[in-house]
């Protein structure tokens, strides 16, 4: 990467006027969350069917136990990084208007992003497959699993959205309301694998808007519908990016 592209994409970003981020597992690696895909991703040592939803209702114990360990050992100490601050910053000066965001681990809120659109949903709260009342994750005991409705004794599942449900219909909504209505995304470590989430930076791309990504490596938009590739760490390019916005050093 140039370092000129560095400063072209601060360039865009001041030129533009409605921006969101759409945002995968990448952003939050430099928080000490794995992403699920390439270097030390976690389907390199779990088999996803532990996300179906199929394989949850016939085995709820060993789909919990790979839940467990990926997602609720350590959410609980895991902090946003700079690339998640820059994102609430810009919110917070006017230059985002919302992040779309694939992650359940809440670090843009945590951050301070107000306007988030969590389109797999999120960790904090389990959802009782039978009468489907939902519990804080921080109430419900993991320690024999499954865990069990305290109300009807169902099943409690993570209320994420697992392979073979359907997307949230709130985040859904307004995540293809933001993606037509801006001028830039900026794309923020996806693999761009997973449907109907990868189809969100298409529609941006089809109203008009200027890609930009940020990746460690190549992935489905890049070479496709993404206008400026930036390879690297998002916790470093962000805050570098940040910088030069606030320096107004791009013109
Ligand atoms: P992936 O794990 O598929 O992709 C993560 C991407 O982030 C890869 O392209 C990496 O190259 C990139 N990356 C890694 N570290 C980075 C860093 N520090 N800075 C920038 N980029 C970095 O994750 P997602 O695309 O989010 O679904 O996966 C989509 C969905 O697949 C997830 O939401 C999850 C999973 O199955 C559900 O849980 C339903």
């Amino acid at each position: 990467m140039k370092e000129s592209d560095i400063v072209k994409a601060a360039r865009l970003i001041s030129q533009s006027k409605r921006i969101c981020a759409f945002t995968g597992a990448g952003i939050s690696a430099e928080s000490g969350i794995p992403p699920f895909r390439g270097e030390g991703g976690l389907w390199n040592k779990y088999d996803p069917v532990i996300l179906e939803i199929g394989y949850f209702i016939t085995h709820p114990a060993e789909s919990w136990e790979a839940v467990r360990t990926i997602f609720y050992d350590f959410f609980h100490q895991v902090k946003p990084n700079p690339a998640h601050d820059v994102l609430a910053r810009w919110e917070a000066s006017g230059i985002l208007s919302a992040v779309i965001t694939q992650n359940i681990d809440s670090l843009h809120t945590q951050a301070g992003s107000k306007k988030v659109y969590e389109f797999h949903g999120n960790s904090d709260r389990l959802v009782c497959i039978d009468c489907h009342k939902n519990f804080k994750s921080n109430t419900i005991s993991l320690e024999t699993l499954p865990p069990l409705c305290p109300v009807c004794y169902g099943i409690l599942k993570p209320d994420f959205v697992f392979f073979g449900e359907g997307i949230p219909p709130a985040a859904y909504q307004h995540s293809t309301h933001v993606a037509s209505d801006c001028d830039l995304m900026m794309i923020i470590g996806t693999s761009g694998e997973v449907a109907p989430a990868n189809h969100i930076p298409h529609i941006a791309k089809r109203s008009g808007a200027l890609i930009i990504e940020i990746n460690r490596e190549p992935s489905q938009y890049t070479g496709t519908i993404t206008d400026l590739y930036l390879e690297g760490k998002a916790g470093e390019l962000l805050p570098l990016i940040d910088e030069l916005i606030n320096s107004n050093y791009y013109t």
